[in-house]
């Protein structure tokens, strides 16, 4: 799923005072500037740091899964390393591969910045060449070329959420660093101290919630967070599920436990609530459904036929079916179960 903002912002108004920084997606505005900024990735950042020490600068690549930190990584790297005139001064410069993925660029662009001599007194400049994983076999061939010639007057900073998709030969010339998804800690401490900044009010449910969707996705989760901010100044469990679209655990909970008490037409209107007036689908509710069969305390053989009765509901619901006649037999048979 993508969150996407849209920011209305009209400039006739007199007492308009928004700030740069205060349209800024999130994402952006607390996007980490130096090293000491990375949400842990402890041992990329300590390695980073002693390179930072001697500035024996090797060609690296970054690897791992998406919005764990690696271009931040990179740009917080380079401005460590030259200050914060990093890109203006022309010591730094990113590339993303998944723009222009043929030879071409890698010819025509990345020679023509590797070759110039910066001034200064570091040396070499930095290249960045971000999804590096997009570029074809050919033109990570020419790339591997142009790193040799060049390493010299430029180091490059691969970055690529698969390191197999880099060819070989790169992969020995580059030390590697591979970036980790972010644990809940890591994201619950940081999306508070974003929730502090802004003024937001953020239980653990709701943290619990953006991090159950988005794992150790910190992009997705701080996008999250800002959208949910968008319906109130307390963010809580309801305003995440509503935001990412999924149905609460509570109403879930709240199903099942009719069907397993027996009481059926209540079960059936609070599907129908969710189905109908949530807007939830049938299939992201047997997805919730499964998550909350795990936690449910019934006996274990239980939980089993659960699990597969819910795999044929699933199946045809894709296939079709209704999704409220469905998930239907499945709660009759969940009551039928539970009363044996
Ligand atoms: N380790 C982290 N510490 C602090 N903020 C982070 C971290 N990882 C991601 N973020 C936040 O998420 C945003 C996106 O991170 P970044 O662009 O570095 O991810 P990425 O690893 O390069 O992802 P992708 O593989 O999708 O390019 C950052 O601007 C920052 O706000
Ligand atoms: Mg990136």
């Amino acid at each position: 799923m993508q969150v996407i903002f849209i920011i209305l912002h009209d400039p006739n108004q007199a007492d308009c005072e928004l700030s740069t920084a205060s349209v800024l997606p999130w994402i952006e505005k607390y996007r980490p500037t130096t090293l000491d900024e990375i949400v842990n990735q402890h041992e990329v950042i300590s390695s980073l740091k002693n390179i930072l020490k001697t500035k024996a600068v090797p060609h690296m690549l970054f690897t791992g899964p998406p919005g764990t930190g690696k271009t931040a990584t990179a740009h917080a790297f380079a401005r460590d390393l030259y200050g914060d005139g990093y890109i203006k001064d022309g010591l730094f410069v990113e590339i993303n591969a998944s723009d222009e993925r043929g030879i071409a660029t890698i010819r025509e662009k990345v020679k023509m910045y590797a070759r110039s001599i910066p001034f200064g007194n570091v040396g070499f400049r930095i290249l960045l060449l971000d999804e590096s994983d997009q570029l074809t076999d050919d033109a990570q061939h020419a790339f591997r070329r142009v790193m040799e010639q060049f390493s010299s007057t430029c180091r490059f900073i691969l970055v690529a959420n698969y390191s197999n998709r880099i060819i070989e030969p790169i992969q020995s010339r580059c030390a590697i660093f591979r970036f980790k998804p972010l644990t809940k800690t890591d994201v619950a401490s940081h999306l508070k101290k974003i929730a502090k900044a802004e003024g937001l009010e953020i239980d653990d449910e709701a943290i619990d919630a953006i991090y159950d969707f988005a794992q150790g996705d910190m992009r997705k989760c701080i996008n999250i967070l800002q959208a949910a901010s968008t319906l109130g100044k307390k963010v809580d469990e309801k305003a995440v599920y509503t935001v990412i679209g999924y149905v609460s655990r509570g109403d879930v909970r709240r199903i099942l436990e009719y069907a397993m008490s027996g009481k059926f037409v209540e079960a059936r209107d609070a599907l129908r609530a969710i189905l109908y007036l949530q807007g939830i689908s049938g299939r992201d509710l047997v997805s919730a459904i499964y998550r909350e069969i795990f936690a449910l305390n019934i006996p274990e053989e239980l939980k089993v036929e659960l699990l597969d009765n819910l795999g044929e509901v699933d199946y045809r619901i894709a296939e079709g079916a209704s999704e409220e006649v469905q998930i239907m037999s499945f709660l009759a048979k969940l009551a039928a179960r539970s009363r044996r």
